[in-house]
C-alpha cells in the first residue's frame, strides 16, 4: 500500500468516526425485544430486501436442490436441466401442501408427497393425475410459484418482494470491487450453524468493529491487530473494509496459511492483500469476510427478538481441495472459536438491553461503522 492510500484510508476513517459517533448512542430497548418491531422489519426488510441464501456451488449439478426458509417462507432452490438456477415457493399448486421436507438433495422432477403433482425443475407442472378429466384444466396455468432470485459473486440471493428492484441495481455500489477474490468458484469446506440468544442486529453490530477484540478475542488479536482497521464503505448497506493481518500470518490456530490463495495475490499490484482480511457487512443478512486463503460467510436468520439462527460457511479455492497443503480446519476451529466468543458477548448484551436499567450507551470514535449500520437500519424502517 502506498503512503498516499494509507493515509486517505486513514482520514476516511477518522471523517468517519466523527461523522457517525459524534454524540450517537445505540438504539432503544424497543428495537431488541419487541415483537411488533419484529414484525415491522420482517415487513420492511425481510420481505423487501435482497437476501443471502446460498452459493451457486451448493446445486453445482442440474438436479441439485436445497431448501431455505426466509421468514414464514419455505423455498426451494433448484439448477434445472439447462443449469439455470431457479427458486419456487415450496407450496404445491393442487393443495398447498409442502413440496420437499429435507434441506436439500438431488432430483429429475419435484413431485408433492400429497396426491403426486409432478413439477419440472423450471417449475412446469408436468404430471397432475386425473386433472385431464377436469374441464378446461391446463397444467400452464400452474407451474410453481417462482421467487425473484440473482446471483452476485456466485452468492445465490432471493428477494420476497413482488417487484424488487433489480439485483444488479441494488449491488452497482460493489460492481468489481470482489472480482479479484474468485468468489463465483469457491466451494465451501464446511457450514456450521449456530443458534444464538440475541437480537439480529447486534450480530451486526458485534461485527463491526474491533474495539471489543483485545478482550474478546485473544488469539484473534495476537494475529491482526484491533486497531488497524480502516473502513472503505462507511455509509449505506454495504459497510466495511480492512484490517492488516501480522506480517506472514493467517488466521487460523497454527498461525500459518492453511489453503491455496483465493484473491489472485500473484498479481503483484494486489501483493498488500496477501496481509489484510476484508470484513464487510452486507444489509440485511450477510456478513463476508475475505482472508488471503479462505472466505468466511455468515448467513442470519433473526427468529425472534432475541434469537438469531447464524449459518457460517468457509469457502476455498476449488484446486485447494486436492493439495496436501489444505488444512481447511486450521481456519475453521479458528474462527468457530472466534464467532462463539462473539456469540457469547452478544447474548450478554441482549439480557443487559432487556433489562430495565438500560439506557442507549454512547459509541466510541472506534465504533463508526455499528453507527453508521444504525443509521441505515433506522433509515429502511422509515425512523429518520
Ligand atoms: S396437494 Fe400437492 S398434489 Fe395434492
Ligand atoms: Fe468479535
Amino acid at each position: 500500500m502506498s503512503v498516499a492510500t494509507h493515509t486517505t484510508d486513514r482520514r476516511l476513517f477518522r471523517r468517519t468516526a466523527e461523522r457517525f459517533t459524534a454524540g450517537a448512542k445505540t438504539l432503544p430497548q424497543r428495537y431488541f425485544v419487541s415483537p411488533e418491531v419484529f414484525a415491522e422489519e420482517q415487513k420492511k426488510i425481510f420481505s423487501k430486501h435482497w437476501l443471502l441464501i446460498g452459493h451457486q456451488s451448493q446445486i453445482a449439478k442440474a438436479g441439485d436442490y436445497f431448501v431455505a426458509e426466509v421468514g414464514d417462507e419455505s423455498l426451494i432452490i433448484a439448477r434445472d436441466q439447462r443449469s439455470t438456477i431457479r427458486g419456487f415457493y415450496n407450496v404445491c399448486r393442487h393443495r398447498g401442501t409442502r413440496l420437499k421436507e429435507g434441506t436439500c438433495g438431488h432430483a429429475s422432477a419435484i413431485q408433492c408427497p400429497y396426491h403426486a403433482w409432478t413439477y419440472g425443475l423450471d417449475g412446469r407442472l408436468i404430471r397432475a393425475p386425473h386433472m385431464d378429466e377436469v374441464q378446461g384444466f391446463d397444467k400452464a396455468d400452474y407451474s410453481l410459484h417462482p421467487v425473484n432470485l440473482g446471483l452476485f459473486e456466485g452468492f445465490i440471493f432471493v428477494n420476497l418482494a413482488d417487484d424488487p428492484m433489480p439485483l444488479e441495481e441494488w449491488f452497482a455500489p460493489l460492481a468489481g470491487k470482489f472480482s479479484h477474490w474468485n468468489m463465483s468458484i469457491l466451494r465451501s469446506a464446511k457450514r456450521i450453524e449456530y443458534d444464538v440468544r440475541a437480537n439480529w442486529k447486534l450480530i451486526f453490530e458485534n461485527y463491526s468493529e474491533c474495539y471489543h477484540c483485545p478482550g474478546v478475542h485473544p488469539a484473534l488479536s495476537k494475529l491482526t491487530p484491533y486497531d488497524s482497521a480502516e473502513n472503505d464503505l462507511c455509509e449505506g448497506p454495504f459497510l466495511g473494509g480492512f484490517m492488516s493481518i501480522n506480517k506472514g500470518k493467517s488466521l487460523t490456530m497454527s498461525g500459518n496459511a492453511c489453503a491455496l490463495g483465493v484473491n489472485g495475490i500473484a498479481d503483484p499490484g494486489r501483493a498488500h492483500d496477501r496481509d489484510r482480511v476484508f470484513y464487510y457487512s452486507i444489509f440485511p443478512n450477510m456478513l463476508l469476510s475475505m482472508h488471503p486463503d479462505y472466505v468466511m460467510v455468515h448467513q442470519l436468520w433473526p427468529q425472534s427478538p432475541k434469537r438469531t439462527l447464524i449459518m457460517c460457511d468457509w469457502f476455498f479455492h476449488p484446486k485447494a481441495f486436492e493439495r496436501p497443503d489444505f488444512q481447511s480446519e486450521d481456519a475453521i476451529e479458528f474462527w468457530d472459536m472466534t464467532n462463539k466468543q462473539d456469540w457469547h458477548v452478544c447474548a450478554l448484551s441482549q439480557q443487559g438491553i432487556a433489562s430495565r436499567a438500560y439506557q442507549p450507551g454512547p459509541y466510541s470514535p472506534r465504533e463508526s461503522i455499528p453507527a453508521a449500520w444504525d443509521q441505515e437500519y433506522l433509515r429502511v424502517m422509515g425512523q429518520v
